[in-house]
């Protein structure tokens, strides 16, 4: 027991029964047949009122009734006591202790948090120290609910507020209900959408990681205070996992799987390149996405290998690049920007990473040109390409995977160098500047400047159609002149 809180004064003599004690007797749950035992019974007024009424009764007090000791009994009481323990594993312990000795029924009671309107005291955990020395917790009655049914891993049924029954036979608790015609309040469903939202905030590094492995983390693989956060707020990690998948939807999690393999195939293809590691080599993380994703490396080994063979056939790339969802198609080559690479068909993607291999990362390259009619990758640098809306080419780095030559050419003195337009379809497909592009195009489009569609791809050509259209473009808007 903390030393700075004083339980033992939390016992108040009372000369009526204590509320959860007389909504038992109005539920039926206690009973002149059923034994009952009051676990932390304070001053033992309920066990004195109780026997004089007849019904057979014991209990137990680490203050005032110690000696006793402590039975099992048909309904065991804890009443008003987990409020008043300061620490939270004491208080679980003390709940499961005490769903121990219930044969059929356990009650439990906690002050509400609209008792603490108007008191004062300092904080202390998740609770106040009154003026008068003793420690408080005040729940909420879905809270506390919620509470012991994940300490119990029991159904629990609210009595009142401030009260809950716990049964240990699914029967009892479905005759309990079947009686309570009259006096029905409805069962507590914990909606796990409601569960989540509550959490939402300390679950987020779990569903960052989920969202990132398409496998739930484990203990080492967050960091410690996120666990112990969300330990406390949901008990455990596996029913982390469980409340997300329940409130979020299979086929999200079957495309983060799909995708996750696919880059794991990438990373395996490319890691040819510089010696393939070990199994063992490769760190608890993605040992473990691996596992869960192919389950033997060697075969992850052997499907990465195929790849590397497919990009190297020209007609498998062509058939990629056809259908791939991102990209700007041109009867040559499909042009994509950087941040969309992630959302190539593999295949593409280890194409690109074969000539990265080669070239090494080509800095401030930002549109990546992938050629369909010979093995050759191009890394293009447009210096304005955010916030130009028809920017130039500044550089480009050519990788020729037959010939294995990296080039450069510079066109930053170039008079007339090639510039882009329709900049949304070099995007992937979420990216949030692809409304702004795309809006500019249609206005473009409805403008007449892409008749000539031959003409337009370089400085020159592009000047004079808008000139020709008597428009002006400022930022990504055209005005009429
Ligand atoms: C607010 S009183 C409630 C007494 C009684 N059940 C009632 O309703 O009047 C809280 C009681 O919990 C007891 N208590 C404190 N820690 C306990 C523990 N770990 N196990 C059982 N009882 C405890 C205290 O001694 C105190 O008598």
């Amino acid at each position: 027991m903390n030393e700075r809180v004083a339980r033992h004064k939390t016992a108040m003599s009372r000369a009526a029964l204590s509320r959860p004690v007389a909504t038992a007797i109005r539920d039926s749950i206690v009973t002149e047949k059923t034994s009952f035992f009051d676990y932390g019974c304070g001053r033992g007024d309920d066990l004195r009122n109780l026997a004089a009424l007849g019904y057979t009764v014991d209990g137990w007090d680490p203050t005032h009734r110690s000696s006793a000791s402590r039975r099992r009994a048909d309904v065991v009481n804890l009443g008003y006591v987990v409020n008043v323990i300061e620490d939270p594993q004491e208080r679980a312990d003390t709940l499961r202790e005490a769903w121990q000795l219930a044969n059929s029924v356990l009650v439990v009671s906690a002050r509400l948090a609209w008792d603490a309107r108007g008191l004062s005291g300092r904080p202390m955990g998740d609770g106040l120290v009154t003026r008068n020395g003793t420690f408080q917790k005040f729940f909420d009655q879905a809270e506390l609910g919620r509470w012991i049914q994940d300490q119990l891993e029991s159904e629990v049924y609210a009595a009142a507020p401030g009260i809950y029954y716990a049964f240990k036979e699914a029967t009892d608790a479905q005759s309990f209900i079947a009686n309570r015609v009259h006096t029905y309040r409805p069962r507590l469903r914990i909606d796990p959408h409601e569960m989540y939202e509550m959490h939402a905030a300390v679950l987020e590094p779990f569903l960052a990681f989920m969202k990132l492995h398409g496998r739930a983390p484990k203990g080492g693989e967050l960091a410690d205070e996120s666990v112990s956060a969300i330990k406390e707020a949901v008990g455990s990690l596996g029913r982390s996992h469980q409340l997300i998948r329940k409130v979020t939807d299979d086929d999200y999690w079957d495309r983060v799987a799909v995708q996750r393999r696919s880059e794991l195939l990438v990373y395996i293809a490319l890691s040819r390149f510089s010696g393939r590691p070990r199994f063992n080599r490769l760190g608890p993380t993605l040992t473990a996405d691996i596992r869960t994703h192919f389950g033997k490396y060697r075969d992850a080994c052997t499907q990465a290998d195929r790849m590397l063979v497919a990009c190297g056939d020209p007609a498998i790339v062509l058939v990629n690049a056809r259908t791939s969802r991102v990209g700007k198609q041109t009867p040559s080559a499909l042009y994509i920007h950087k941040s969309a690479l992630g959302e190539l068909p593999p295949i593409l993607q280890v194409y690109e990473g074969c000539a990265r291999a080669l070239s090494g990362t080509v800095e401030h390259a930002n549109v990546i040109k992938l050629s369909v009619t010979e093995p050759q990758v191009s890394y293009l640098t447009y210096p304005d390409f955010d916030h130009d809306a028809h920017p130039t080419l500044a550089s480009s780095v050519i990788v020729n995977l037959r010939r294995l030559s990296v080039d450069w050419r510079d066109y930053r003195r170039a008079s007339n160098p090639p510039l882009l337009h329709r900049k949304e379809e070099f995007l992937g497909a979420d990216d949030p500047r692809r409304t702004l592009y795309s809006r500019l195009t249609a206005a473009e489009q409805r403008a007449g400047l892409y008749a000539h569609p031959e003409s337009i791809g370089s400085l020159l050509g592009w000047t004079q159609a808008v000139q020709a259209a008597q428009v002006k473009i400022n930022g990504h808007r055209l005005f009429r002149l």
